[in-house]
């Protein structure tokens, strides 16, 4: 297991007792970090086409909000207020791959519940308000200083200002007030509220958020995914019927039959498994096209690798995880795919899973894995680097 990013607290520890609970400020837990987008980096990213961010002003008294969303254009920065205004741009990880070393830092998670690198810049001020997310949350302080009031769990009913872009809390009493300053970092549940106010000109804090589905989307999504693969002749089916007194009745027996139909398909671990493992690599951003100018072929890479070492790089993007089938069989997802494999493939996706380079050495590798890596390289999932 890595290293703490805790201090004294480990890994173990910070599970047991904060994981989903409680915040943590941690001081210094990154005291060598450097930083690898800075202020007009950022500025640049929300330029792009394809980045996603939002700008949020606040009236000069800090009381209003207003936001904006990306991609912005140069005059957008050079006509900004002094201060009272954050940049906040989603999925730095994706575009800047020294980002994505930070949230390497974070794999005690499962791969599966990481959603993003987050990064934003605030003035004098700036921030986004008081509020909640649904989602677990590392906000590590790389420049500048900014003021976190933290504290209350909030749901979809708590009182919320009305008529805002944004979502405010009102009756909003943080129970902790931390300062934080380069290379410290805080940890918020679910649910925490938090508002994040830039105490210098030029405070940028790294997000490192989680996701976990809703039940709504769980219950659509493996819904969908049972019915695409059925045929119209699956039905429900009672040839037992006995005559009702009431015709109009739908009785228990009725409703315990469409429960043993739902039942049915959940208890079938490998379906469920396999849509779980599809469903969580889903890309973030699927209509991004991530493949390569030109694919390659299983006979291109094995000429390739009969030559050198081949050294091959998880898109920043991409999403791996497996579950195991038996001990020497697993299923693999990548972005959004499966792949049953074995033997020393079975190695070589839970190298890619756990490590974001890996080496594949002359003459180290099976046909299947061969294949893999040709079908995730033309899916754009893994690319070769020098
Ligand atoms: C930030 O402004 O950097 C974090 C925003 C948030 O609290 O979600
Ligand atoms: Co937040």
């Amino acid at each position: 297991m890595s290293e703490s990013p805790f201090g004294d607290i480990s890994i173990e520890e910070f599970l047991r007792d904060y994981w989903q609970k409680k915040p943590l400020l941690v001081r210094n837990a990154f005291p060598d970090l450097e930083a690898p987008v800075g202020a007009d980096e950022l500025a640049g990213l929300s330029l792009e086409e394809d980045v996603e961010s939002r700008l949020v002003v606040q009236s000069p008294d800090g009381a209003d909000f207003d936001i904006k969303h990306g991609p912005f254009d140069e005059a957008t920065f050079t006509s900004l207020p002094e201060t009272h205004w954050t940049l906040l741009v989603q999925a730095v990880d994706h575009w800047v791959p020294e980002a994505s070393d930070i949230v390497e830092q974070f794999r005690f998670i499962p791969n599966w519940r990481f959603d993003d690198l987050m990064v934003s810049f605030a003035s004098q001020g700036g921030g986004v308000g008081p509020h909640y997310d649904n989602y677990d949350v590392f906000l590590i302080q790389t420049q500048g200083k900014r003021r976190w009031e933290v504290g209350g769990f909030f749901d979809q009913n708590s009182p919320r200002r009305p008529n805002t872009p944004v979502m405010i809390m009102t009756e909003w009493e943080p129970e902790f007030n931390w300062v934080l300053e380069p290379g410290d970092m805080l940890y918020i549940p679910p649910q925490v509220g938090h508002n994040g106010i830039g105490e210098s000109d030029d405070c940028m804090t790294y997000s490192v958020g989680f996701r976990a589905p809703s039940h709504a989307e769980i219950m659509r999504s493996f819904t969908d995914f049972v019915g695409e693969k059925l045929t119209s002749e699956s039905r429900y089916t009672d040839p037992d019927l006995t005559l009702q007194d009431n015709s109009g009745e739908i009785t228990p027996q009725a409703i315990d039959k469409v429960r043993q139909i739902f039942t049915g398909y959940l208890a079938d671990d490998a379906k469920l498994g396999q849509w779980l493992g599809q469903y969580v690599t889903d890309p973030k951003y699927p209509d991004l096209d991530q493949a390569p100018e030109e694919a390659i072929s299983t006979d291109q890479l094995r000429t390739a690798l009969n030559e050198s070492d081949l050294y091959f790089v998880r898109n920043e993007g991409a999403r791996f995880s497996y579950s195991l089938n038996t001990e020497d069989e697993l299923q693999f997802f990548a972005d959004g795919r499966s792949f049953q494999l074995s033997g020393t493939s079975c190695t070589l996706a839970a190298n890619l899973c756990r490590n974001p380079a890996i080496v594949i050495n002359q003459g180290e590798w099976s046909e299947q894995q061969l294949q893999l890596l040709v079908d995730l390289f033309n899916q754009g999932s893994i690319y070769l680097e020098d």
